[in-house]
């Protein structure tokens, strides 16, 4: 099967061109067009087909590919009827090689050898799978060729030397080279350095073909293009004309035929390309000081383009906390932070309960209002070392882009934060904060409208503009190094609680120590401190929004189940196919369908428990913590309040909670007011006027 595809550009040089790679999705625009585009691409001359299995969160395409994404599985596309959609074509005469090409999560979804079984039956020739590190795809390698499949690498301009080198050994048929810096689309240009970057990929991959794309969409650019290469990819531009034309397979066949037959010669670069498939088998393991692992969980399932800014970043994290003065320089910021954040008794909310001493960790006095601050000053410290002056940050409830916008204007930094436009909508006030930081806030128009399209358009941004920008992530989420490195800054509450807490208890540590689950900022960061001290018990409250046995809650840890989202193995809520599923949750800034992998990690090994809060509850402990302490709470910690109330009322009197809250609850009224019709009665809370009027308006 490898060696068909080998084949394939074997033919095209001989003719004296460059193969022609067509990617289409599957099930796009509608499943009845499919199999006339797989014949339409195959009667216009195309070489090679890349069929693409469709994914909700597909971070390394533009907007093209990722809209042909979203209405593919709106209409039904699934990974087996992607392969019956290829069976079907290939019993109908359909003889071109087909390689498919996806994200990891699905194929993690289905088990990787049962498909790629599958995926030999069904007559495909090989893989392209967009977010696999090297690590994996040597195993995915191997998989593909006990099955007689090919695993074609990628490959992209910040590729280190040791990484084509082992991309290059696991190529069995052809190297996929991403010519630029970004993600998928047409383009109007190619890069000028298209030929260096392939001839240094060639020093590495002798006699393999190699195949560049990524912004090719004319016959100018094929050729241009083809100087360098034995082949060439095009997608968005075939995606684009299925989407436009009326007659769709004409206009594809037509395409295809203007892009092998224009004007102007075609010259193959007359590489050497070798018939034999290489037989190598090989390991691959990267040097890391810190572990990118945590159990089972954690890694960089990232698309090759995005794999150098996490490199770098890896290092100027490591320099940093080896180095005296950037901690000298945090520490600084303290007095600005407003830390340490006091830490006391709750003594109403105690005698509420009934049980336990509460105790109260109060993160949202720090400046900002949130716990957020912390992560966001030390990152923008990062980014001054890495002497990037652009800040780009992703947000959900709104705290950390205030919190990242706060960092930028006090450093004199540029920011944007990408924001879903539900988000936006639903947590103005935070937005306009931003905006009178002087951040620039993009509304996230794509998928759900929520944190996990402002993630993906974030990283979209960052792979784009990786010299001059920075991501600052805000949770411990995504690739290492991120959820080390957002948990090392946050640390400061735990380690905080652990001294305050022994001053006042005679050297004592508390019973119980309770926060809030989003990604896990502030919960890695409460919790690591107390890891080892097993008498300790540590509980997470995550959203349980309507119920964990409805479809509107957020509850990962509680219902997901482990697979690859955002470049990270973790826990996911998701479909049965692999998608991963929409969220809800009364508070925006736990409404996100991943956690942590070092709290999934917790997880399986016990050390940690973790709750399901619904929205009810929260609301229960959202007035509870103002009505009996006098603190309005974000609705993001009410959970860890409701859940510590309940937790108390089963503890005896000597025994010690500690909550962290997270976070104020002022960007929360508005919210607060518009829930409190639904949820108020379910809780008998009703704040309207006497007259019936409504007293949030
Ligand atoms: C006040 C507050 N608490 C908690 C969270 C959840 O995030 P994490 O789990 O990273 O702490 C957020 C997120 O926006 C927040 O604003």
């Amino acid at each position: 099967m490898s060696a068909e595809l080998r084949n394939a550009f074997i033919k095209a040089q001989k003719e004296g061109r460059n193969a022609l790679v067509t990617f289409m999705t599957a099930y796009f625009p509608s499943p009845e067009d499919s199999i006339p585009i797989l014949f339409a691409l195959q009667e216009g001359g195309a070489d090679v087909i890349e069929l693409g299995i469709p994914f909700s969160d597909p971070i390394a395409d533009g907007p093209t590919i990722q809209a042909a994404n979203t209405k593919a599985i709106e209409n039904g596309c699934t990974v087996n009827k992607c392969l019956e959609l290829l069976k079907d074509a290939r019993s109908q005469g359909l003889t071109v090689p087909v390689v498919l090409m996806g994200y990891y999560n699905p194929i993690l979804k289905y088990g990787e050898e049962e498909l790629v079984k599958a995926a030999k039956a069904a007559g495909a020739n090989g893989f392209i799978v967009v977010d696999l590190p090297p690590e994996e795809a040597v195993k995915f390698r191997n998989i593909c060729k006990s099955q007689g499949l090919s695993y074609i690498p990628l490959v992209a301009p910040v590729t280190t030397d040791e990484r084509l080198e082992v991309l290059s050994r696991i190529a069995d048929s052809f190297i996929y080279v991403v010519s630029r810096m970004g993600t998928t689309g047409a383009g109007v240009s190619i890069s000028d350095s298209v030929g260096d970057l392939v001839d240094r990929v060639r020093k590495f991959s002798g006699n393999t073909p190699l195949a560049v794309g990524f912004g090719v969409s004319t016959r100018e650019h094929y050729l241009n293009v083809g100087k360098h290469s034995d082949g060439v990819v095009i997608g968005s531009k075939i995606i684009n004309i299925a989407e436009q034309a009326d007659d769709k397979p004409k206009a594809i066949k037509e395409f295809v035929q203007s892009i092998l037959n224009g004007e102007g010669e075609n010259t193959n670069s007359g590489a050497a390309i070798s018939a034999d498939v290489k037989e190598d088998n090989l390991e691959f393991a990267e040097n890391h000081k810190h572990s990118p692992n945590f159990g089972s969980y954690g890694g960089q399932y990232v698309p090759e383009s995005l794999h150098a800014c996490l490199r770098e970043l890896e290092q100027a994290f490591e320099d940093a906390i080896a180095d005296p003065t950037f901690w000298e320089e945090f520490n600084s910021l303290y007095d600005y932070i407003g830390r340490p954040s006091t830490l006391h008794t709750a003594d109403r909310l105690t005698e509420y309960a009934g049980g336990a001493k509460i105790w109260l960790k109060r993160e949202d006095l720090n400046h900002t209002g949130s716990h957020k601050i912390n992560n966001a000053l030390a990152q923008v410290l990062l980014a001054k070392r890495l002497g990037k002056k652009n800040i780009i940050a992703e947000t959900g409830a709104g705290q950390h882009g205030v919190a990242t916008a706060t960092a930028c204007a006090k450093f004199g930094l540029s920011c944007t934060v990408y924001m879903g436009a539900e988000d936006v909508r639903r947590q103005a006030l935070n937005v306009f904060r931003m905006r009178i930081l002087g951040a620039n806030v993009i509304a996230v128009q794509n998928g759900t409208k929520t944190l996990r399209d402002a993630t993906s358009e974030a990283f979209r941004s960052w792979v784009s503009n990786l010299s001059t920008t920075y991501y600052v992530v805000g949770s411990a989420i995504g690739p290492h190094p991120y959820p080390t490195l957002v948990r090392t800054f946050q640390s400061v509450i735990g380690n905080e609680i652990k001294t305050q807490f022994a001053a006042k208890n005679s050297g004592k540590l508390p019973n119980l120590v309770i926060a809030c689950v989003g990604g896990g900022s502030n919960s890695t960061g409460t919790f690591k401190a107390f890891e080892k001290d097993t008498e300790v018990k540590l509980l997470g409250c995550e959203a349980g929004g309507s119920g964990v046995d409805t479809k509107y809650h957020s509850a990962t840890l509680t219902v997901g189940v482990p697979g690859v989202f955002h470049g990270v193995k973790t826990y996911v809520i998701q479909s049965e196919d692999g998608q991963v599923h929409d969220t809800h949750s009364v508070s925006a800034g736990l409404d996100y369908p991943g956690v942590g992998p070092e709290l999934a990690a917790w997880k399986d090994s016990g050390r940690v428990d973790f709750i399901a809060v619904t929205d009810e509850e929260a609301l229960e402990g959202f007035r509870l913590l103002s009505q009996y302490e006098g603190i309005i709470p974000a609705l993001e910690s009410s959970h860890a309040i409701y859940g510590a109330v309940q937790a108390a009322k089963k503890m005896s009197k000597d025994e010690h909670i500690v909550i962290t809250v997270s976070g104020r609850g002022d960007k929360d009224v508005q919210s607060v007011a518009e829930v409190l019709p639904e949820l108020g009665p379910k809780i008998g809370w009703d704040l309207r006027f006497e007259s019936g009027e409504d007293a949030s308006k």
